[in-house]
C-alpha cells in the first residue's frame, strides 16, 4: 500500500473515532461540528481497507497499569479505535522512566508518526519526546506536561487546577466553626499535575486557613507559609514533600499512619483530608477510618476510580472529582487527525512547561459525592449501575 494511501486510511479511522466519541458527548461539551461531517465521504475506503500498516501511524504510552485510572485510559481508548477497525499499539511503562523510553523507541522503529504520551515523570520523559521529535514524530503530551523541551507539539489535559481547587472547596462546605484540623496530602513531586491540583486547592484553602476554619496538622512547611495566598513552585515542593504520596498507595496509608501517630487526641475529632486521588483517598481513609480519636472524616479524591465510587456510596470517601476520560481520549485523538493532517490542532490555551508554552486543550471536571453519583456516573453511561452495590 502506498504511503499516500495508507495515511489516507488512518485518518480515515481516526476521524471516524473521533467522531464516534464526539457523538457520545453531552451537547456543551461536543467539539466542533466539523468532526461530525467529516466521515460521509471518507468512510467506505477505510472499511474496505482496514489495513495492518495503518496500525502503527499512532502509539500510545501509558504510565502504569497498577491504578485503574491508567487502565480507564487504556480501555477507552481501545473503545474509541477498535470500533473503528484500527489496531492500536498502546504500551505501560509500569512507574520506570527507562521503560517508557524503551517503548518510545520501540514504537518509533516502528514508524508511528503520532505519539500520545503520559510521562511517568515529567522531566525525565523530556529525553524520549526529543528523540521522538528527531524523527519526525510529533508528541502529544497527555493528561501529564512533560517539562523542560521544546519537543511536544501539543498538550490535551484537563482543568487540573479546578481539580484541587473543586477538593478544596468541598472540604470548606462541609466544615463549620473555627480550628477544623485539616491534614493535606499531595501527589507525585515527579508529576506537573501534582503542583496543579495542589495550586488549586491551596488557592481556596489557604484564606480559609487565614481566617481560622482549619487548622494544619501535619506539615510544618504548610503551617510556615499558611500566610502566603499564592506559593512559588519551590514553596510547593517544600509542602509537597512533606506530604507526597507519590501516587502510592502503600506510601499514602503509612504517611497518614505516621501523621496520625504524631498528633494527639485534640488534633484529631472531625477532620478534614485533603487528598490528592482515589487511590490514595482510600488508603488515607483506611487510616483515619481505624483511628478511634477519628469520630468523623471528610476525604476528598479523584478520578472517579470503581473502588472509590463504591466507597462513597458505602460512606468511606466523601467525594471524587470526575474527569470523563472519554473527553480526553476524543481530544487526544482530534488532535492526531489534525496533526496527521499538518493542520494545527484545537486548542483553548497554552501551558508553559519551562522551555515552551505549549498549545493545550483541557476539559473540565465534575464533583462527585453521595448526592450525584447517579446523575453523573450512571445516567451518563460511564458506569453501569450493576458495578456497584448499595446504589439508590
Ligand atoms: C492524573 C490523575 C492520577 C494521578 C496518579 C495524575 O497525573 O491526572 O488522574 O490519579 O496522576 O496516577
Amino acid at each position: 500500500m502506498s504511503k499516500k494511501v495508507t495515511l489516507y486510511v488512518v485518518l480515515t479511522a481516526l476521524i471516524i473515532a473521533a467522531s464516534a466519541l464526539t457523538a457520545c458527548q453531552p451537547a456543551a461539551e461536543t467539539a466542533a461540528p466539523a468532526a461530525e461531517a467529516a466521515p460521509a465521504e471518507v468512510a467506505a475506503p477505510a472499511e474496505e481497507a482496514a489495513p495492518a500498516e495503518a496500525s502503527l501511524a499512532v502509539g500510545i504510552v501509558l504510565p502504569t497499569k497498577d491504578e485503574p485510572r491508567w487502565i480507564q485510559d487504556e480501555t477507552r481508548f481501545k473503545d474509541a479505535l477498535t470500533t473503528a477497525g484500527y489496531d492500536v499499539e498502546i504500551l505501560f511503562s509500569q512507574g520506570d522512566s527507562a521503560k517508557e523510553k524503551a517503548n518510545v523507541e520501540s514504537l518509533i522503529s516502528k514508524g508511528v508518526k503520532i505519539l500520545i504520551i503520559c510521562p511517568q515523570d515529567g522531566t525525565a520523559a523530556a529525553a524520549a519526546a526529543e528523540e521522538a521529535a528527531a524523527e519526525g514524530v510529533k508528541v502529544i503530551s497527555y493528561d501529564r506536561l512533560i517539562r523542560d523541551t521544546t519537543a511536544v507539539d501539543y498538550y490535551v489535559t484537563f482543568d487540573s487546577i479546578a481539580v484541587g481547587a473543586q477538593q478544596g472547596q468541598y472540604l470548606i462546605d462541609n466544615a463549620t466553626g473555627t480550628g477544623n484540623p485539616l491534614y493535606l496530602y499531595a501527589g507525585a513531586a515527579s508529576d506537573n499535575n501534582a503542583f496543579l491540583f495542589f495550586e488549586g486547592a491551596w488557592s481556596v484553602l489557604q484564606p480559609k486557613v487565614a481566617d481560622g476554619t482549619f487548622v494544619i496538622k501535619n506539615s510544618s512547611e504548610a503551617v510556615t507559609l499558611q500566610d502566603k495566598a499564592e506559593l512559588t513552585r519551590d514553596e510547593m515542593s517544600k509542602i509537597i514533600g512533606q506530604v507526597s504520596t507519590n501516587w502510592d498507595f502503600n506510601t499514602a496509608k503509612n504517611l497518614a499512619e505516621a501523621n496520625l501517630t504524631a498528633t494527639t487526641a485534640a488534633d484529631k475529632g472531625e477532620v478534614f483530608i485533603l487528598a490528592p486521588n482515589d487511590g490514595t483517598a482510600r488508603a488515607i481513609a483506611d487510616a483515619f477510618g481505624a483511628d478511634t480519636d477519628v469520630t468523623k472524616y471528610y476525604v476528598t479524591g479523584q478520578d472517579a476510580e470503581i473502588a472509590s465510587v463504591q466507597y462513597i456510596i458505602d460512606g468511606k470517601q466523601s467525594m471524587t472529582v470526575w474527569k470523563d476520560v472519554r473527553t480526553l481520549v476524543s481530544d487526544a485523538i482530534a488532535a492526531a487527525v489534525a496533526l496527521l493532517e499538518g493542520n494545527t490542532p484545537n486548542a483553548s490555551g497554552a501551558y508553559d512547561n519551562g522551555a515552551k508554552e505549549v498549545p493545550a486543550i483541557q476539559s473540565a471536571v465534575v464533583t462527585v459525592d453521595k448526592n450525584n453519583v447517579m446523575s453523573e456516573l450512571i445516567d451518563s453511561g460511564y458506569y453501569e449501575a450493576s458495578q456497584f452495590t448499595g446504589l439508590e
